[in-house]
């Protein structure tokens, strides 16, 4: 028995599953059963926000993880569920059937391969009900279908953003300034990620506090500039690349105990 994965890899490029054959593919799932997906959100992130942060950083975090582990990553699926945000222009949205629905598809996909350990990288939390219902749905089909994978699939989702160490360094970054959207944790790693976004950054007035999530025109009347309570402009690069860090090792353990389970 070898490893449940290859180990750290040299290049992001060797385990970004866009750049492989399915000849290379099919090598792989002759040792290895496990992919990590990531999924994040094509939504307002306040005005000083880049629309496409929490695709940014699940993507940045979910490569990370698999340059740790040698674990494919697929592309990342960058449209979530964020209807609340459709008041705020450049925003995309899938509903929640319809992100079932594609999650599904998308796992269905992997697991008609082989793969049995699909780990959802995550960075929008309105992605996460619509996910797990995916799940549910997913173990069905294979079921239904009599796939060979049947018995073995497992599928996680984890939130990159919620791992403990990178929780408890934006509290003590930002304490309640943090917020629950436009966080500056969330900035910062797009800060460090694509430094252009620094022009951007200006101290903003105090953010509506958090509060309910309904529709979009409710939303938008509850948060006039998109921010819930986070102060966005105490976000730096250097913190996000310290998020990143944290993130994708706690990931990575998780990963690991995740690949070895029965
Ligand atoms: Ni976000």
């Amino acid at each position: 028995m070898g490893s449940v994965f290859p180990g750290e890899v040299e290049s992001l490029k060797s385990i970004r599953l866009d750049l492989r054959s399915w000849v290379e593919v099919e090598t792989y799932l002759k040792h290895y059963k496990g992919i990590i997906l990531p999924i994040g959100s094509t939504e307002q992130h306040g005005p000083t926000g880049a629309i496409g942060t929490d695709s940014i950083t699940a993507e940045a975090v979910a490569l990370e993880v698999g340059r740790r582990t040698g674990i494919y990553v697929t592309p990342t699926q960058s449209f979530g569920m964020a209807e609340h945000h459709l008041g705020f222009p450049g925003t995309m949205s899938l509903k929640p059937t319809t992100l079932i629905a594609v999650m599904h598809d998308l796992i269905l996909s992997l697991a008609s391969h082989g793969f049995e350990r699909i780990f959802v990288i995550n960075g929008h939390g309105g992605n996460i009900s619509s996910v797990k219902a995916a799940f549910a749905q997913a173990y069905d089909s294979v079921r239904a279908r009599n796939l060979s994978v049947s018995p073995y699939l497992r599928c996680k989702l984890v939130n990159w953003f919620m791992a403990e160490q990178v929780f408890i360094e934006a509290r003590k970054l930002y304490g309640d300034s943090e917020g629950q959207h436009a966080t500056p944790s969330e900035i910062a790693l797009t800060l460090f990620l694509e430094p252009s976004l620094l022009m951007k950054q200006i101290e903003l007035p105090k953010a509506s506090p958090a509060g309910p999530i309904h529709g979009p025109e409710d939303f938008r009347r509850r948060y006039p500039d998109g921010r819930m309570g986070s102060a966005p402009h105490l976000a730096k690069p250097k913190h996000g690349e310290s998020f990143l860090a944290k993130a994708s090792f706690a990931l990575s353990e998780d990963l690991s105990n995740f690949l070895a389970a029965s």
